[in-house]
C-alpha cells in the first residue's frame, strides 16, 4: 500500500529496523532497536515535530497513544506518547510485546514490581530523561511515574497494542485483563 513519506530521519529507522528484524535474531534484535532509537531521539526535525504533538486523551478505559506507523511485514509499530505532568500507571505488563520506550522530552521513572507479602514491592528502577531509551521485556510486571514536566515519548512495540493481552496486577494477588491504549493514527511528515 502506498504511504506518505515521513521524515527522513525516521525512514531511516524504518528501513534500518526492517534489516534488523530481516538479520537479526530473537531477543537481540530489540537491543539493536534501542540503538537506533537512541539515535533517532537525536534528530532535531522529530523533536521539532513532537512539539505539536497532543497529550493523549482518556476515555475512561484507555489512553491515546499516537500510531505513526506499523510494519506490514514485520509487525512492529512506532507510537508516540504525551503525558501530562505526574501522571503514573499502576502496576501492569505488555503482554507477549517488546516495547523499547525512548524519551523525548521530560522524563519518566519505570518501576519494576514483584509480588510480595503484602501487595507489590518496588524492585529495579530506570530513570529516563531526554534521549534515553529503556527496554520492557514481555510479561515484565512494571509501574511508570512520570515526571514534574509533560513527558513525551516515542514507543517502538514488536506488536500494535490491541493485537495481544496484556494485564493489570492488582495488589491481592489477581489479575485483569486490559486493552491496551487506543491507537490514533497520527501522520509524522
Ligand atoms: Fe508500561
Amino acid at each position: 500500500m502506498e504511504r506518505k513519506p515521513m521524515l527522513p530521519a525516521v525512514e531511516k529507522f524504518v528501513a534500518d529496523m526492517r534489516e534488523t528484524c530481516e538479520t537479526v535474531e530473537g531477543d537481540e534484535k530489540w537491543v539493536r532497536c534501542r540503538e537506533l532509537l537512541l539515535d533517532l531521539l537525536k534528530d532535531p526535525d522529530l523533536q521539532a515535530h513532537a512539539q505539536d504533538w497532543p497529550v493523549g486523551g482518556f476515555d475512561g478505559k484507555k489512553v491515546d497513544n499516537l500510531l505513526f506507523y506499523e510494519d506490514p511485514d514485520h509487525g512492529f509499530v512506532i507510537n508516540g506518547l504525551i503525558k501530562n505532568p505526574g501522571g503514573l500507571a499502576v502496576p501492569h505488563d505488555h503482554g507477549s510485546a517488546w516495547t523499547v520506550y525512548g524519551v523525548l522530552a521530560g522524563g519518566e521513572r519505570i518501576v519494576q514490581m514483584t509480588p510480595g507479602e503484602n501487595g507489590f514491592e518496588q524492585g529495579e528502577a530506570s530513570e529516563c530523561g531526554p534521549g534515553d531509551v529503556d527496554i520492557v521485556p514481555p510479561w515484565r510486571i512494571h509501574a511508570e511515574y512520570a515526571g514534574g514536566e509533560k513527558t513525551i515519548a516515542v514507543i517502538v512495540r514488536s506488536q500494535r497494542s490491541g493485537t495481544f493481552e496484556q494485564y493489570r496486577h492488582n495488589d491481592d494477588g489477581t489479575k485483569t485483563l486490559f486493552p491496551g491504549p487506543n491507537q490514533v493514527p497520527y501522520a509524522l511528515s
